[in-house]
């Protein structure tokens, strides 16, 4: 592994994010006190750069649609991993339920959403009908 510097400690204004680019990836570089967060600098939801975001306590609120870039530490020191370093990506829930024994169905149409909640009220036991959606058509 080769390192890089991302940026100079010394430019930081704490809790003031900035923007870093490594091997053509954007990161956002935040100050907090004494430690730095580097996070991928895109955000999730439609792919802003998160150097624009506002610090609300330990987290990133993007500034586009503020969306929130939890620091979980809590979660992160449980699974023995580095502050900072896992993904945060949603599982698929309704693949959860049925591992669970229970009722999944994922829902990506309008078109089966009605089947989908008559399927799980059918069903004889605890389910789930997760509804894949836009939050721009909401
Ligand atoms: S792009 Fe970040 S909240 Fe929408």
């Amino acid at each position: 592994m080769t390192k890089c510097a991302v940026t100079e400690w010394s430019s930081l204004e704490d809790r003031k994010p900035v923007h870093a680019l490594v091997a053509n990836v954007d990161l956002v570089v935040t100050r907090f006190d004494d430690k730095v967060s580097v996070l991928y600098g895109q955000c999730a939801h439609r792919g802003a750069l998160m150097s624009d975001a506002t610090v609300s306590g330990n987290n990133l609120i993007c500034g586009l649609h503020g969306w929130d870039f939890g620091k979980i530490s809590k979660e992160h020191k449980a699974g023995e991993w580095p502050v900072w370093q896992t993904s945060l990506r949603n599982p698929n829930f309704s693949s959860y339920a049925k591992l669970c024994g229970g009722f999944g169905a994922r829902v990506k149409t309008a078109d089966d959403l009605e089947a989908a909640i008559q399927n799980a009220l059918d069903f004889d036991g605890p389910g789930i009908v997760e509804i894949m959606s836009d939050t721009e058509l909401i």
